[in-house]
């Protein structure tokens, strides 16, 4: 396994929407392992591919937050939101791609997704909490969306202003 560089806003990368995988293979399983590994190590809560450069349909994500309770590694390949609730929550999101940046994001408070586990077999699970707002803010990262496009244009452009600002001077070392 391997800790993977993981691309900060903005990156065209960012902003693509992802291919479907199309099969299972061992370099997708080698792939979701130094995803979850470079998400522990982060930390963070999720990771999708195309934060490592990976313009493909699949992320990882573990919200157990308690430092005594088991892991819940979860991959997600190919994800799709089946159904979501009527009630919303808002959530203070934060994104290893935009680091030291939040904002308050309002989304549905639980979802359906339905996606292919690392073993092939088709996976379907109802997510509430902080689960649900990852799974969402996880997916819009395959159809190139960051948790800034739902903050007003203000806030964005200022937090991408000091994310130009961060890796000028993380070039210069
Ligand atoms: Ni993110």
């Amino acid at each position: 396994m391997s800790i993977l560089p993981i691309l900060i806003h903005p990156d065209p990368r960012l902003k693509k929407r992802c291919a479907p995988v199309e099969n299972i293979s061992s370099e997708i399983g080698q792939l979701a392992e130094n995803m979850l590994e470079t998400m522990y190590d982060a930390p963070g809560v999720g990771l999708a591919a195309p934060q490592v450069g990976i313009l493909k349909r699949l992320f990882v994500m573990d919200c157990v937050k308690e430092d005594d309770a088991d892991p819940r590694p979860i991959v997600l390949i190919n994800p799709e939101i089946v159904s979501t609730s009527a009630e919303m929550s808002t959530y203070e999101e934060g994104c290893l791609s935009i680091p030291e940046h939040y904002g308050e994001v309002t989304r549905p408070a639980r979802v359906v997704m339905r996606w292919t586990g690392l073993d092939g077999k088709p996976q379907e699970e109802e997510f509430d909490g902080l689960w649900a707002t990852c799974a969402q803010h996880e997916l819009d990262h395959l159809d190139g969306k960051l948790f800034i496009d739902h903050l007003g244009a203000i806030k964005r452009s200022m937090i991408t202003r000091k994310m130009v600002k961060l890796k000028r001077e993380r070039a210069r070392g």
